[in-house]
């Protein structure tokens, strides 16, 4: 089964830092045949991403329009135009810090979907609605109402509460948050995990039959911290 490896690097990778890493991992030829690894750079590095066969590009948002006034946007039709195949939507980063809805994070995997990408919709509770046990009924809403009409994409549970913090939920957790999520959709998604994934939990949580992938933060920033996750498919 395919295991889905992507690395989102936020606002932390430099012109020379992508240059090593992508030099790096294109140069190898024993990745495991079941991981699809996909790279997810800020806007300016996609292209020195592109061109090689043993891993995809993506992008970390994309504008909920295709074109028109809307200054510092950037639309999925110009990232498919690049030749980007996947687009983040929804990420807890852009709801938290950017005020994106359940419903304008819907209307960017629309067109993320419209132009032929693939759409990686984020979902995850914050701390104190993961404390009070309501996880499951947040979850249930964020994707009712940010879920396109069709897909096919990937979604990820990205527990807000595990990202960046070295916390993360137990793989009983994690096992019975992505069955939920199954529960609730009416075709085959794969669901990955992310949060506070590394190279030590990384084997245990991709060995979850439920888990088809994890979206990494901070341990995709360099092929020695990176890798290792790779190998752990
Ligand atoms: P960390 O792996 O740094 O916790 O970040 C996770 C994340 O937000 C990936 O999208």
């Amino acid at each position: 089964m395919t295991k889905y490896i992507i690395a989102n690097w936020k606002m932390r990778m430099t012109k020379a830092g992508a240059k090593t890493f992508v030099q790096g991992l294109a140069a190898l030829r024993d990745l495991p045949k079941e991981a699809s690894t996909i790279l997810c750079p800020p806007f300016p590095l996609i292209e020195s991403c592109l061109g090689h066969p043993s891993f995809d590009v993506g992008a970390q948002t994309s504008g909920a329009f295709l074109q028109g006034p809307y200054t510092g946007e950037v639309s999925a039709s110009l990232l498919k135009e690049m030749g980007c195949k996947y687009v983040i939507v929804g990420h807890s980063e852009r709801r938290v810090h950017y005020g994106e809805t359940n419903g304008v994070v819907k209307q960017k995997a629309q067109k993320v979907l419209q132009e032929g990408m693939t759409p990686i919709l984020c979902i995850g509770e914050p701390l104190e609605i993961y404390k009070s046990g309501q996880a499951n009924t947040y979850l249930q809403q964020q994707l009712q109402e940010s879920l396109p009409e069709e897909g096919p994409l990937l979604i990820a549970y990205e527990p807000v509460w595990a990202i960046g913090t070295g916390e993360t939920p137990s793989l009983e957790t994690i096992e019975k948050t992505h069955y939920f999520l199954t529960s609730l959709l009416k075709t085959q998604t794969p669901i990955i995990y992310g949060g506070s994934v590394t190279g030590d939990n990384a084997k245990d949580i991709l060995g979850l039959p439920s888990v088809s992938g994890v979206l990494v933060g901070g341990a995709s920033l360099s092929l020695e911290t990176f890798l290792p996750i790779i190998r752990s498919v």
